[in-house]
């Protein structure tokens, strides 16, 4: 077993370290430009713990697929933002802002390069599930990415699809990463099946919680523009519960203009009454917290030791909400 301690100076050397091309500078600035900038790293710290379930020590053939993880989520980022048309992200200004939108996209493009070619440094035995998983994952992240911008042209979506598409665009990847780091060190595929369900419910609660924050969070905190989502007209599960519970007489703002500044500001004031008229943000944590123990429930069958760290994880994950 690797101590957390231990998996988080890996994961502060790792990305300290790492390096991309100089030249062109034009492509591969964004790329230091992201990682300078940080965020969570929560994908290849699930990658790492899954892997120390089951060994001592971390080499390049773990590190470099949890590198990979990041970088294939920080391009994923990258062009969300662009999609999102949002400016601001882990505190700094977005790629497309900061440079352009074409820029953002190549950039993205080589980013994801980068990381299927980390993800390839896995050892040979390992080498095909993990591409296989890791292809698979990248492309439902894209699917999901598609439902979202879809959700964005219809009135409104049902919660079983916005569950189906936040399944796709975030949760899969958590459970990849989780899975990743198992199945390079080699668990039992039960094991590497149970953190895979563990961190897909996980996930599913963490974009709730996102949801959640993108109204209600703090700004500084949060590094993300609060009230982007209502602008944007998504899905989110906020809006989507304000549908299915608030009065119709109180439906009209959902459905408000959001053009100008005034208007957008005027736009989120006006649906979170509604939110908060509906008890939504009450509904959001209670949400949050059924599929956290979902989680929880998913890794009964691991080492008590294992299970205590994957809860302390959780904790951690979607308690800056609760
Ligand atoms: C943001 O992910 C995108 C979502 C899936 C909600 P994170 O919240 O993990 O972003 P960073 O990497 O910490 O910035
Ligand atoms: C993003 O969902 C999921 C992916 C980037 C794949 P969001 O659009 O909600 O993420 P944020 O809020 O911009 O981080
Ligand atoms: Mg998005
Ligand atoms: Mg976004
Ligand atoms: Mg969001």
């Amino acid at each position: 077993m690797i101590s957390e301690n231990t998996i988080g100076q890996a994961i502060e050397d790792l990305f300290r370290q790492i390096e991309f091309q100089a030249e062109p500078a034009g492509l591969y600035d964004p790329l230091r430009y992201m990682v300078s900038i940080g965020g969570k790293r929560l994908r290849p710290r699930l990658c790492l713990t899954a892997y120390g379930f089951y060994k001592d020590t971390l080499g390049p053939e773990i590190l470099q697929p949890a590198a990979g993880l990041e970088v294939f989520h920080t391009f994923t980022l990258i062009h969300d933002d662009i999609m999102d048309r949002s400016p601001l992200r882990r505190g700094h200004e977005t790629v497309w802002k900061k440079w352009n939108q074409d820029t953002a996209i190549l950039s993205g493009d080589v980013m994801f390069i980068d990381a299927c070619h980390r993800m390839a440094q896995c050892p040979k035995n390992e080498l095909p599930a993990v591409l296989d998983l890791f292809f698979t994952t990248a492309r439902q992240v894209m699917d999901g990415q598609q439902l979202d911008m879809d959700f964005e042209q219809v009135p409104m979506v049902p919660m079983q699809d916005y569950m189906k598409m936040v399944g796709l665009k975030t949760a899969v990847l958590l459970a990849c990463s989780a899975k990743t780091g198992a199945l390079i060190a080699g668990a039992p595929a039960a094991h590497c099946q149970a953190l895979y369900d563990y961190a897909y419910d996980l996930g599913l609660a963490f974009q709730v919680a996102d949801d959640y924050l993108d109204a209600y969070g703090d700004e500084k905190v949060f590094g993300k523009p609060i009230g982007g989502d209502i602008v944007q007209n998504k899905k989110s599960w906020l809006i989507i519960k304000a549908y299915e519970l608030a009065p119709d007489s109180m439906k009209a703002a959902l459905y408000m203009p959001a053009e100008t500044p005034g208007q957008q500001a005027g736009k989120i004031a006006a649906v979170k009454a509604v939110y908060d008229a509906a008890g939504i943000p009450e509904l959001a944590r209670t949400q949050i917290a059924a599929l956290h123990e979902s989680a929880l429930g998913k890794i009964r069958e691991l080492a008590p030791e294992a299970r205590e760290v994957l809860e302390a994880f959780a904790r951690k994950l979607v308690g800056r909400t609760l």
